[in-house]
């Protein structure tokens, strides 16, 4: 298995360019099964959760056709046509892998009137259940039975006749479920306290632009009115605010400057509020974010919320940025209950963190020390490399593919400013 080999110290300086949003990508890939046309997705990121969910929708019959396949291409044009759908089957083997497979529940059942998706099973963050995926399919008339460690549903009367319902929790993966099984219900569909990351609105504008009629996109209320079909579209993957804010946090902790180019400073909102208050220098104008730290940082304190609050998915960054910010931070992670995966490695590398369940307690230190560490998730794995452009000496990551998951072509992207990184295969 590949390991990062950082050497900190380095002051980061240029420009990294934003790549597609891999939470977006993940839910408009799955538009593809709503209709019989071509959906065309342009600035699809290259990573390894984006090919997994490619190679998901071929198992339906769903044709795959990537252009721009030169190796230096950031971003890619796929074509995803899915004519006829020959299997409504996501097996076990791919969604326990990938658990936004669980996101062609409701695209599938829309079109085909039915669909047989693997329960995920667990995952390193928390529980992660998808019971409201599951209450929202059937709010809008699906019939749900489990067994066998699958999810089967279908619609009794062969098309969904819509229906309403309210989120007890917001929750992203089963906004975006319910609104791609509404765009093709017979009736009218009202979901309340449904989320509203920019993702979700991305997701409302591809389904529009494919013909579906949604009101109230970028609220918690939405309506829908279901229509008999749609067609295909080309559209653009939005920016990527989670990698923007990680390289901002990156360029902070190394008192660099960075220009995040295509990056959208309004979704980063939370992310660059709370930058601000750690005392970095934050410029968003039409075309990017800039970012600029002078070495001094405060402590803060921080809660996760869902959008327009902080992003969960900022929680590890931020904190590692914060083990070197002067004085006491407090960080409070509301979403998921097993998001300090990460405490113990930065520890390890000379952090002084403490958590009590949700709470973190960051005591920030003068100086991180190089250290072999490893982590259990994506935006935990992230945190050390930030932790580690800061720190003296070397630093070896572990399980890498965490990364590859959701950071395309990430030490490439930081050698461009001025970041001694490099990949190096196992021994
Ligand atoms: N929840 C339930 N039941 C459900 C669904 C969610 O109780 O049926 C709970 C979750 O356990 C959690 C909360 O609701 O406590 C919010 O979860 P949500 O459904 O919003 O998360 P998700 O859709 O599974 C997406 C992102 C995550 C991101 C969260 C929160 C994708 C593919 N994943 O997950 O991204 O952390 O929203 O913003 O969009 C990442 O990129 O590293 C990542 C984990």
């Amino acid at each position: 298995m590949d390991k990062l080999r950082i050497i900190g110290g380095h002051r980061l300086s240029g420009t990294i360019p934003i790549s597609g949003a891999k939470n977006a990508a993940l839910t408009l890939i799955p538009c593809a099964l709503l209709t019989d046309e071509p959906l065309t997705l342009r600035n699809l990121p290259r990573l390894a959760d984006i090919d997994g969910f490619q190679h998901l929708m071929t198992q339906f019959g769903v044709s795959v056709n990537i252009a721009g396949k030169r190796p230096e291409d950031f971003g890619r044009v796929v074509t995803f046509e899915a004519t006829r759908l020959t299997n409504t089957v996501a097996p076990y083997d791919l969604v326990r892998k990938m658990r936004a497979s669980i996101l062609v529940l409701g695209p599938m059942l829309a079109r085909a009137g039915e669909a047989t998706v693997s329960l995920p099973g667990g995952c390193a963050i928390g529980n992660r259940p998808i019971d409201l995926h599951l209450k929202a399919m059937e709010a809008l008339g699906a019939e749900i039975e489990l067994a066998q460690g699958y999810v089967r549903a279908h619609c009794p009367d062969g098309g969904l006749p819509g229906g309403d319902f309210t989120f007890p929790v917001v929750s992203v993966g089963a906004t975006e479920n319910a609104l791609m099984a509404a765009v093709l219900a017979k009736g009218p569909t009202r979901l309340s306290n449904a989320a509203r990351e920019p993702e979700i609105v991305d997701l409302c504008n591809l389904l529009t632009a494919m013909g579906a009629e949604i009101e109230g996109v970028g609220g918690s209320d939405l309506t829908i009115h279901g229509v008999d079909r749609l067609n295909g579209a080309t559209y653009k993957v939005m920016p990527d605010r989670i990698e923007a804010g990680s390289y901002a946090c990156a360029a902070a902790i190394t008192g660099g400057e960075v220009r995040l180019e295509g990056a959208d400073g309004e979704e980063m909102g939370a992310t660059n509020h709370a930058l601000r208050n750690i005392g970095v220098e934050v410029e968003a104008d039409k075309r990017g974010v800039t970012v600029r730290a002078d070495g001094r940082l405060k402590a803060v304190k921080l809660s996760t919320a869902p959008y327009p609050g902080l992003a969960t998915d900022m929680q590890a960054q931020l904190m590692a940025l914060l083990c070197r910010a002067e004085g006491t931070s407090v960080l409070n992670e509301t979403i998921f209950e097993n998001r300090y995966m990460h405490v113990p490695e930065l520890n390890r590398m000379g952090a002084h963190i403490e958590t009590n369940g949700r709470t973190a307690i960051v005591h920030g230190v003068d100086q991180l020390t190089g250290a072999e560490v490893m982590a259990t998730d994506l935006r935990a794995s992230m945190s050390l490399v930030i932790a580690a452009l800061a720190a003296q000496g070397e630093t070896l990551v572990r399980r890498i593919y965490h990364l590859d998951r959701g950071y395309e072509r990430l030490e490439e992207k930081l050698q461009l400013v001025g970041a001694e990184i490099e990949r190096i295969g196992d021994d």
